[in-house]
């Protein structure tokens, strides 16, 4: 990992952890509401979101008001170096993985392949959909499979950042899956035709 890397993560993760509470309620619901009229919930009802962590943008907003729609929502939970997806209802009881991060506890796992689309939260990320997560690979590892020419079902993956996230150029490794799409406070950005036809960007 080189050393640019990590002050570029760690200063990001600094910003990120600073925004003014205000513009942080602000810039959430510009990205809740962006997501619920994208109209994935009805085209892709299995979907992966995370509980805020670290200054991430809150997804709340999006999994109380989406929760009489026709979808099942999922958390990632900690399984060996990868992340497992367990079915979550707002409300339902959570436990604290060993990063502190609260996690479904009554929990039945599922593979990412069984996901439409995972809500993947970004330390950085630039115009191309290349992307920096907190430098763990969990979610890298998880996703491996997507690098299979022959692999034919693959999630949607949507970054969730603040535009303050936005670098110039991030180097992808060949570890690293790319983006379908980008939600920040200013909207979405599509990376994929894939994510072009099965998101409303207005
Ligand atoms: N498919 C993989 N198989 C084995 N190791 C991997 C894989 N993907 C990532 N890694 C390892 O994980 C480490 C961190 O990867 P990286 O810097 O891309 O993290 P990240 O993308 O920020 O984290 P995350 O995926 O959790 O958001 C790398 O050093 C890499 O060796
Ligand atoms: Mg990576």
């Amino acid at each position: 990992m080189s050393e640019d890397v990590l002050s570029l993560r760690k200063s990001l993760r600094q910003q990120r952890n600073h925004l003014h509470p205000n513009d942080r309620k602000i810039f959430d619901l510009s990205i809740n509401r962006t997501l619920l009229k994208s109209g994935i919930l009805l085209r892709l009802p299995r979907i992966a979101s995370y509980l805020a962590n670290d200054g991430e943008p809150a997804l709340d907003f999006f999994l109380i008001n989406s929760a009489e729609m026709h979808c099942q929502h999922y958390l990632p939970t900690l399984y060996q170096q990868q992340l497992k997806f367990a079915a979550y209802s707002w409300g339902d009881t959570l436990k604290n993985n060993r990063f502190n991060i609260p996690e479904p506890e009554f929990k039945q796992f599922f593979s990412a392949k069984l996901l439409d689309m995972i809500l993947v939260p970004l330390v950085g990320f630039d115009a191309q959909g290349h992307r920096i997560g907190m430098g763990g690979g969990f979610y890298d590892r998880t996703l491996n499979f997507m690098l299979n020419p022959a692999c034919k079902r693959k999630p949607l993956l949507i970054g969730i950042a603040y535009n303050i996230q936005r670098v110039q150029i991030i180097t992808p490794q060949r570890w690293d899956i790319p983006l379908d799409a980008i939600i920040t406070e200013l909207g979405l950005t599509c990376f994929s035709n894939r994510a072009r036809l099965l998101l409303r960007t207005s």
